[in-house]
C-alpha cells in the first residue's frame, strides 16, 4: 500500500514536473539547461571541437555580468578527472572561491568526457523558481593544469551571454543565440589554434626582435672595424629606421586587434619596445643631423671624433631596445603563448631563442674585443690626415701671401703655379749672371709680393725662367741683390705635419738660386684672397658626421 502510494506520488510529481529547459548555443559554447524533478542539469560543451591538448576551462554564471554573478567553473584534468569550482567575482579579476554558494553544484563525472575530439562537462544543482535566465559564459584554451578547485585561472579566451528558459517545454532543438554579446580573441581560432593574425604578429615580432634589431647593431659593429667605407651607416639607417620600425609597428598594430588589457609581461614589454623604438629613431636623427653650436658645446662633452652625448645615449638606448625586444620575444613564446590559450609552448622555441641570442651576443662582443680597437686606430689615422690637410691649407694660404702670384697645389703637390697676372707683367731682365744654361727664348719676370704681415716690408722676388709660355718652365729664383727677400713670419698652421720639412720660405731664394726646379704654370687662374682659417673643431664636426 505504502509502496503504491509512493509510486503514485512519483507519477504525480513526474507529470507535474515534466522535463523542461533549452539547448542554447553562443558562437563558441553550448549550454544545455534542463529542469526535472527539482534538479537542474547543466551541460557545457564548446561548439567547435577543441582537442584535450588545447582545452582550458569552461564557466557559466547566473546573471548578465561577471561581477556579482555566482559561477560554476569546470575543467578536465590530465588524469581523466574533472574539477568543479564555484566562484563569484568581486572585481574584474580572477573570481575567488565561494565557501557556501546559494546552490551547491555537483559534478556528474559519468556524463562528462574529454578526449582528442572535444570536451563536455555536466553538473547538477537544486532548482530554484527562475524561468528565463540570462547566463554569462566563458571559455578558455589554457588549462589550469591543477585539479584543485582554487587553482589559478588564466583569463578566458572567449566570453558572452546566453539566454535559456528553464521552464520551457524541452524540445531537444538547438537554439542559436545572437553573438552580439560575445567577445573573442582574434588571436585564436575556434578550436584554440593560432589564427592568421597571430601568425602574422609572431612573424613580424620574431623578425624584428631576433633578426633586424640585433643585426642593425652587430653588423655595423663588425664592418666598421673592417672597412672605412660608410656602407655600415646606410645599412643601419635602412635596417633600423625602416625595416625594424615597420615590423614593430605592424606587430604592434596586429596585437591591438587582439583586445584585452595590458595584463602580461609580454604586452608591457611590447608597448615599451614600440615606444622606445620611436624615441630611438628620433634620437638617431637628432644625433646625426643636429650639430650643436658653440653655446651648447661649452656645456657638453665631445670626443675627438665629434661624438656628443646624444651619440652615446643612442648607443645605450639601442642596447636596451635589443634587450627589451628579446624579452618581448621570450615572453611571447613562453608565458603569453600559454596565457592566451595556445597550449604549452614547445621546448624548441626556447632553444631556438637561446641559440639566436647567443650568436648575436658572441658576434657583438667579438666585434668589441677585436674590431673596435682597429676602428679607433683607423679613425685616429683619419684624424691625422685631416690635420695634415688643414695644415697644408694654411701653408698654401701663407704661400699665396708670400709670393702673391703663386699658390701651392692642394694635397702636397709642392709646385708653384703662376697665375694669369704673371703673363701681364712686363718681362724685365734681371739676370744676375748665374751659371745656369739659358735657352734663347728665356725671359725673366719680376714679381712684387705683398706683405703677409704689416711688419714685413714689400720686396721683390725675381724669377728667371725659360721655355714655352704654355706648359712647363724650368726656372730658378734669384735674389735680386739689394732688397733682401721677405722674411715672413712663421704661419701658425705649420706646427707638425709633413709640410714642415719643406725648406722654410726664408731661405727659399738663397737655396734655390743654384738649383733648377720644375715649375708648372697652371692655365690662368685668378688669385682668390686667402679664406679665413676655420677652427679645427668645427672641421671635425663636419667631417665626422657618421659618428657611431
Ligand atoms: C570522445 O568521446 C565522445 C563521447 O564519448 C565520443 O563520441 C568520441 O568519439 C570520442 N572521441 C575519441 C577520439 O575518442
Ligand atoms: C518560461 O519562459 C518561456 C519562454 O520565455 C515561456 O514559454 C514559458 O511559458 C515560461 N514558463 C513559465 C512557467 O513561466
Amino acid at each position: 500500500m505504502r509502496r503504491a502510494l509512493l509510486a503514485l506520488a512519483a507519477i504525480g510529481i513526474s507529470t507535474v514536473h515534466a522535463l523542461t529547459g533549452q539547448w542554447a548555443c553562443a558562437d563558441e559554447l553550448c549550454l544545455t539547461a534542463t529542469r526535472d524533478n527539482g534538479i537542474d542539469t547543466y551541460t557545457l560543451q564548446p561548439v567547435a571541437d577543441i582537442p584535450h591538448s588545447h582545452f582550458g576551462w569552461m564557466a557559466v554564471g547566473w546573471g548578465a555580468q561577471m561581477i556579482g554573478s555566482p559561477m560554476v567553473i569546470v575543467w578536465p584534468n590530465e588524469d581523466g578527472t574533472f574539477t568543479l569550482s564555484q566562484r563569484q567575482a568581486i572585481h574584474h579579476q580572477e573570481p575567488p572561491l565561494v565557501a557556501s554558494p546559494p546552490r551547491t553544484a555537483t559534478l556528474e563525472s559519468d556524463l562528462s568526457w574529454s578526449n582528442d575530439t572535444s570536451t563536455s562537462i555536466t553538473f547538477t544543482m537544486p532548482s530554484n523558481s527562475d524561468n528565463t535566465t540570462s547566463f554569462i559564459w566563458a571559455l578558455s584554451n589554457t588549462n589550469p593544469a591543477n585539479s584543485d578547485p582554487g587553482a589559478n585561472l588564466i583569463e578566458h579566451t572567449w566570453r558572452g551571454v546566453i539566454f535559456a528558459s528553464m521552464e520551457a517545454d524541452w524540445t531537444g532543438n538547438r537554439i542559436q543565440m545572437s553573438s552580439k554579446f560575445d567577445t573573442h580573441s582574434p588571436a585564436n581560432t575556434k578550436s584554440g589554434k593560432a589564427s592568421f593574425a597571430l601568425i602574422a604578429h609572431i612573424t613580424c615580432g620574431v623578425l624584428a626582435t631576433m633578426m633586424v634589431l640585433p643585426g642593425g647593431v652587430v653588423v655595423p659593429r663588425i664592418t666598421r672595424g673592417l672597412t672605412t667605407s660608410n656602407w655600415w651607416f646606410r645599412f643601419h639607417q635602412i635596417s633600423q629606421g625602416i625595416c625594424a620600425i615597420a615590423l614593430i609597428a605592424a606587430g604592434f598594430g596586429i596585437a591591438l586587434r587582439f583586445g584585452g588589457e595590458l595584463d602580461s609581461t609580454h604586452r608591457k614589454t611590447g608597448v615599451a619596445l614600440f615606444a622606445l623604438t620611436i624615441v630611438q629613431i628620433l634620437l638617431g636623427l637628432f644625433a646625426h643631423y643636429y650639430t650643436p653650436g658653440w653655446r651648447v658645446r661649452r656645456f657638453v662633452f665631445e670626443t675627438k671624433r665629434g661624438r656628443g652625448p646624444s651619440n652615446f645615449l643612442h648607443v645605450i638606448m639601442g642596447v636596451i631596445i635589443v634587450a627589451v625586444g628579446w624579452s618581448t620575444c621570450w615572453t611571447g613564446l613562453t608565458d603569453e603563448w600559454h596565457r592566451r590559450g595556445h597550449g604549452i609552448p614547445k621546448n624548441g622555441f626556447r632553444i631556438g631563442w637561446g641559440m639566436i641570442i647567443m650568436l648575436w651576443i658572441a658576434a657583438y662582443f667579438l666585434g668589441i674585443i677585436f674590431l673596435l680597437p682597429r676602428q679607433l686606430r683607423i679613425e685616429s689615422k683619419q684624424r691625422d690626415e685631416m690635420r695634415k690637410y688643414e695644415n697644408n691649407e694654411v701653408y698654401r694660404n701663407s704661400a699665396v701671401a708670400l709670393a702673391n702670384e703663386y699658390y701651392m697645389e692642394e694635397r702636397g703637390v709642392k709646385v708653384f703655379s703662376p697665375t694669369s697676372d704673371m703673363h701681364q707683367l712686363s718681362p724685365e731682365v734681371h739676370g744676375n749672371g748665374n751659371d745656369l744654361p739659358r735657352s734663347p727664348t728665356h725671359s725673366q719676370y719680376t714679381f712684387q709680393s705683398y706683405p703677409r704681415s704689416p711688419e714685413t716690408s714689400p720686396s721683390q722676388l725675381n724669377i728667371s725662367s725659360f721655355g714655352n709660355s704654355s706648359s712647363t718652365y724650368f726656372g730658378h729664383f734669384a735674389a735680386p741683390g739689394a732688397p733682401a727677400p721677405p722674411n715672413p713670419s712663421r704661419p701658425e698652421g705649420l706646427d707638425g705635419g709633413s709640410v714642415e720639412h719643406d725648406p722654410p720660405a726664408t731661405n727659399l731664394s738663397a737655396n734655390l738660386s743654384a738649383v733648377t726646379i720644375p715649375i708648372t704654370l697652371a692655365p690662368s687662374k685668378a688669385v682668390s684672397p686667402p679664406p679665413p682659417p676655420r677652427p679645427p673643431r668645427q672641421h671635425n664636426w663636419n667631417l665626422m658626421k657618421n659618428k657611431i
